[in-house]
């Protein structure tokens, strides 16, 4: 029978300076098993160019503030079937794509060319992409889906070169947590408003995948608030230089409401776009 996801399963967690990071282990990351049963869903949503969102906002943003020579090699951090990778390679960059899931690696080795090299890893795994330096890294819509941060960040620092750049792409953490923020009228106002009821614990949340209801799976988003996300960086080695707030280009269709609706999309951005840069090693 299809299991109904009910929002009191959402568990908090300890932040993660009160947890001890665990080391770890290719395969036990629930990531991978959960991304390969949702695989098939998301690459059909993706496609071979990405969402409209994707398109519109996430990929050109981020290769704004990436801002790579022609000569950098570069690396999608969690790249899922390949868009970013095949985004760059277009426009004549050299990437290479790393992803947990093997499902959604063999999608994105059947829709990219052959000159992109896709490796199946936890983004965590301190072995994975032993010896390999990039100019530029960039992980878009799955930093969220990760269980640990600091391991990633650390390994990103590892794999970049000196001075080299970072980019992050997440729904924006304070407006857009599942199950937790929800949009509201206010009548005598006129107003939509934006209703958060948790932001500061972080929190794993299963969402139903495909995000509908008799779904039969679902993947796993760790809510963070934007400490975590700063202080994960900042110990891993990495000094963010810029933040960006990414708001909706959808519009309402005319109506009553449809002024308040646009004023509430841009007020509530959806993405927040982090940029770090990799600091000098300690002496
Ligand atoms: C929402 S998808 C985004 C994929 C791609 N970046 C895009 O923009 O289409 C989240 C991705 O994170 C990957 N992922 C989750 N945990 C991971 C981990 N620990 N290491 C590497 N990839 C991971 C999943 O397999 C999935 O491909």
């Amino acid at each position: 029978m299809a299991r109904t996801l009910k929002p009191d399963r959402t568990k908090r967690r300890k932040p993660a300076d009160q947890r001890g990071e665990r080391t770890p282990v290719r395969g036990k990351n629930a990531g991978d098993a959960e991304w390969d049963r949702a695989a098939r869903w998301y690459d059909a949503l993706v496609g071979a160019q990405g969402s409209d969102y994707q398109q519109s906002l996430i990929l050109p943003g981020a290769l704004r503030l990436l801002e790579p020579e022609k000569s950098f090699r570069l690396l999608d951090l969690a790249c899922g079937q390949g868009v970013f990778c095949r985004y760059l390679a277009g426009r004549g960059y050299r990437v290479e794509g790393l992803d947990i899931s093997s499902a959604l690696v063999a999608s994105a080795k059947k829709r990219s060319p052959a000159s992109i090299a896709f490796h199946v890893a936890d983004a965590a795994d301190p072995q994975a992409l032993k010896g390999k330096a990039f100019d530029g890294i960039a992980c878009l819509l799955a930093v969220q889906n990760m269980e640990r941060l600091l391991p990633v960040f650390q390994n990103v620092k590892r794999w970049l070169k000196p001075g080299r750049r970072f980019v992050l792409i997440m729904t924006h953490p304070c407006f857009r947590i599942p199950r937790q923020s929800h949009w509201g009228y206010d009548e005598d106002k006129k107003t939509q408003f934006r209703r958060v009821d948790l932001y500061a614990s972080e929190t794993e949340i299963p969402i139903l995948t495909p995000p509908k209801k008799g779904a039969r799976g679902f993947t796993t988003t760790y809510h963070r608030p934007l400490q975590s996300y700063f202080n994960a960086l900042a110990e891993a080695g990495l000094a963010v230089d810029c933040l960006e707030e990414w708001a909706s280009e959808k519009t309402s269709e005319p109506g009553k409401r449809a002024k308040a609706e646009n004023r509430a999309r841009r007020e509530f951005p959806l993405f927040l776009a982090l940029r770090a840069v990799r600091l000098p090693d300690k002496q």
